[in-house]
């Protein structure tokens, strides 16, 4: 099972998705049988670190992000089984990129899988504050806690 968080910039939202899942993947002894990637819509910020701000607040729930930023590329769609799209413009975009609509049933919002917040998006922390940053990890610890739950349920 491959699982590839989206979101504009993959230097807050996506790679933050992606070691939220990965540490909850290692908890639960999961680790051979799903695998994590994280990509941006734009390739702005390719090859960078995750953003400073995003790698502080993250740290302080004991996670490290440690993926460089990439753009989502077509090969993409074929390769992964989801693709979680974390605002409606990344949802947006990631069906343009795809153009013959083949793996469009692959495409997610990640705020589907909340089971406790009531969000129809994970809010771009960018021009923000801590409190943007925070928000981010609440929606994802939860959304990645109800995909999993999704993905065992699916065997
Ligand atoms: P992300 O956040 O999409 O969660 O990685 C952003 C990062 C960079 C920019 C916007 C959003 N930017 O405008 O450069």
């Amino acid at each position: 099972m491959r699982l590839l968080f989206v979101c504009l910039g993959n230097i807050c939202r996506s790679p933050t998705a992606e070691a939220v899942m990965n540490a909850l993947i290692e908890q639960r002894g999961l680790a051979d049988s799903i695998r994590c990637d994280s990509a941006g819509t734009s390739g702005w910020h390719a090859g960078e670190m995750a953003d400073a701000r995003m790698r502080r607040h993250a740290s302080k729930r004991g996670y490290a992000l440690t993926s460089r930023s990439r753009q989502v590329r077509l090969a993409d769609f074929e390769d992964f089984d989801y693709v979680l799209a974390m605002d409606d413009e990344n949802l947006s975009d990631l069906q343009k990129m795809e153009p013959s609509g083949r793996f469009h049933h692959k495409i997610h919002k990640m705020t589907e899988y909340c089971r406790e917040h009531q969000a129809s998006q994970v809010p771009d922390p960018y021009y923000g504050g801590d409190a943007g940053f925070e928000r981010v990890l609440d929606l994802l610890e939860d959304a990645c806690g109800g995909l999993l739950g999704e993905i065992s349920r699916q065997g």
